[in-house]
């Protein structure tokens, strides 16, 4: 089966037990300032997860498109890749563990019909000090499964990685390993996680690729969670039943399942290779590089894979609407094309060569994904022009260079220091650096590389604590604060409409503990008297006490029955939840938007503690795009 087959089989297979099929989420999360990209398909569901109703039921699956940059360095290797399918099948409140492990057992084996023998699963130790026991129950499951298909059991502690690089497999077909590798929440361990956070024991399915031989470099002894790549992870089911509170780990009111697998690696276990650049999504960008270099995908192995997965990952940026830029999202855009064309210059690619990939990868994904047929010829556009623009600075640097470099016994030298600075500075790649300066015969010093690399790490260390910081701040995710934000954000947008007119569209929005930021289409400055104008119907709203509650609708009939107001046209499921904020005894609700929530019960829990709607910033985003910010204080 191709990636394509494989997606399809596998929503198919959780349809046929019940679940709803429901659309990506965009790579870039709406309302939650708390991640620059979705990274995992649980994450547009964190507040289902934690109790909300989900308009489309208690069985949900779907494939989320993904973007992992933390992984950025790692691309090259036999399974890395920043961008990613995740299928996920979810269990809000309904089936547990008994359901979820045969199941995903028997798609692996008679749907994908992986060799049984060669799968490997992982269980939960235990966290006493959180007071989260063992998980034999799933090791049970697991061991009635292997046994039924003639494989042999043996149950193996290992706790952590360190362990498993001493002691190895040791005959093993299940492994519990401790609170770093099986206990799963956007946060890390349960003393890791902020109050607010869900997370829960997960198990997890390895897949062995016996020709690959184990690699020192990564232990001593090769174990399943090893990173030698012998074993290849397939998916891993987290049994979300806990939530952190201020009080430690509780139970969720329900139990939940949150499985997630990369579709790339089942798709390569599938072919049996251990090597996901060979699957049906990313080989043909491998076999086009080759045709423009010349040069082997064999002998350039790693070069390869990364200009494949970057401007993969580049190209469905630019489907959903991300724009190369220096800030956040755009900036890791950027980031990943200017790699690209980096590490095209190792394989001898030193021209413009975008607008001969970008349609490849297009290509691969338009029978699946209409938007991509849809935004083509845009996306191969903004991607050709970072293109261009990075060659200019290219250009620049060259010129820059010289002046950089300081004289030493009437000799040019390069060091690390300025070597980072064309790094960081203009984007220039090191090798380029080093073949410019061998190129005008100047000096290189003999600490040029170390400092660099140091330097290098300061700069990534300064970046990780910056990128923890956004993580943690706005975890919070679904405190009363942020439900309350969200509610005055419903409250201004109908406001907006009321004194700006129904041209006033949503473009975007941002929610932390702090404030409101909303953006929307509208031509020109918003005066002050609007503004005001806005405030008063937002507090005479809070102060009539509007009731909020949500209905589910058809989506046609939502938006062009029922007039709910919406941002994202083609990008809803069947059905939609709608939220509604009607005054008692009012025949018609102030407002009616689709949204996946949450919300406050009532608006008046808004003027709580006195507390007053009020815009502080009115100012542009883009061209035709309005920002406001505003606060409850
Ligand atoms: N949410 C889980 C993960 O990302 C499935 O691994």
């Amino acid at each position: 089966m191709d990636a394509g087959q494989i997606r399809k089989a596998y929503l198919d297979f959780f349809k046929d037990r019940g679940h709803k099929v429901i659309p990506r989420a965009l790579l870039v999360p709406l309302n939650d300032p708390t991640t620059l990209f979705t990274g995992s398909g649980m994450q547009p569901l964190v507040p289902y997860l934690l109790g909300e109703e989900h308009p489309q039921g208690t069985r949900l699956v779907d494939s989320q498109t993904c973007i992992r940059v933390q992984d950025i360095e790692e691309i090259g290797d036999n399974r890395h890749t920043t961008f990613f399918e995740m299928l996920g099948n979810w269990s809000l409140g309904d089936y547990f563990k008994k359901e979820q492990i045969p199941w995903f057992w028997e798609f692996l084996t008679k749907e994908i019909k992986l060799d049984p023998e060669r799968i490997y699963v992982t269980c939960f130790i235990g966290d006493e000090a959180a007071g989260v026991p063992r998980d034999s129950e799933s090791a049970e499951i697991w061991t009635k499964l292997f046994t039924e298909a003639n494989v042999q059991v043996k149950q193996v502690d290992i706790d952590s990685e360190e362990n498993g690089a001493k002691v190895g497999e040791q005959g093993g077909r299940i492994f519990f390993y401790g609170n770093k590798k099986n206990w799963w929440s956007r946060a890390g361990t349960p003393g890791e996680m902020p109050a607010g956070e869900p997370g829960g024991p997960t198990t997890e399915m390895f897949y062995l690729f016996p020709e690959i031989a184990h690699n020192p470099e990564y232990g001593e002894k090769c174990h399943v969670n090893c990173d030698c790549g012998r074993y290849i992870e397939l998916g891993n089911s987290v049994f979300m039943a806990y939530v952190k509170t201020n009080d430690g780990i509780k139970p969720l009111p329900k139990q939940n399942v949150d499985y997630g697998g990369g579709l790339e690696r089942i798709a390569a276990a599938s072919l049996d290779s251990p090597d996901v650049f060979k699957i049906s999504v990313l080989w043909p960008i491998i076999e086009k590089l080759e045709t423009l270099s010349g040069k082997k995908y064999d002998s350039y192995t790693n070069a390869m894979r990364v200009v494949a997965d970057h401007l993969r990952g580049a190209t469905f940026l630019a489907v959903d609407g991300v724009v190369p830029s220096n800030k956040e999202q755009g900036y890791v855009m950027r980031r990943l094309v200017r790699r690209a064309i980096r590490f095209a210059f190792d394989l001898g690619i030193e021209q413009n060569f975008l607008e001969q990939v970008v349609p490849v990868i297009a290509d691969l994904y338009k029978n699946d994904f209409p938007e991509v047929a849809k935004n083509r010829e845009r996306v191969i556009d903004a991607l050709i022009k970072e293109e261009r623009v990075f060659r200019q600075t290219l250009r620049k640097g060259m010129q820059t260079l010289p002046k950089l470099l300081k004289k030493s016994d009437d000799e040019y030298e390069l060091d690390g220091d300025v070597l980072f600075k064309m790094y960081d500075t203009y984007g220039f790649p090191t090798e380029l650096t080093l073949e410019e300066a061998y190129k005008q015969g100047w000096g290189i010093a003999g600490s040029t590389q170390k400092r660099f690399d140091f330097l290098l790490s300061e700069q990534r260390e300064r970046s990780q604590t910056a990128s923890k910081g956004t993580f943690k701040g706005g975890l919070g995710g679904q405190t009363m604060q942020h439900k309350k934000y969200h509610t005055a954000t419903h409250l201004m947008y109908q406001a907006l409409r009321d004194v700006l007119g129904n041209h006033i569209v949503q473009n975007g929005s941002n929610i932390t503990e702090e404030r409101l930021r909303f953006d929307f289409s509208h031509p020109e400055k918003v005066t002050p008297e609007q503004i005001k104008q806005v405030e008063d119907i937002v507090n005479e709203q809070i102060a009539n006490d509007l009731k909020v509650s949500w209905e589910e609708y058809p989506t046609k009939v939502a938006i062009e029955e029922k007039g709910a107001l919406g941002q994202f046209g083609d990008r809803y499921g069947d059905t939609v939840k709608v939220y509604k904020m009607i005054a008692d005894g009012a025949d018609k609700p102030f407002s009616f938007e689709i949204c996946g929530g949450p919300h406050v019960d009532h608006t008046a829990q808004l003027a709580e503690d006195g507390k007053r709607f009020k815009i502080i910033k009115e100012e542009s985003s883009s061209a035709g795009i309005r920002r406001i910010k505003a606060v409850l204080q």
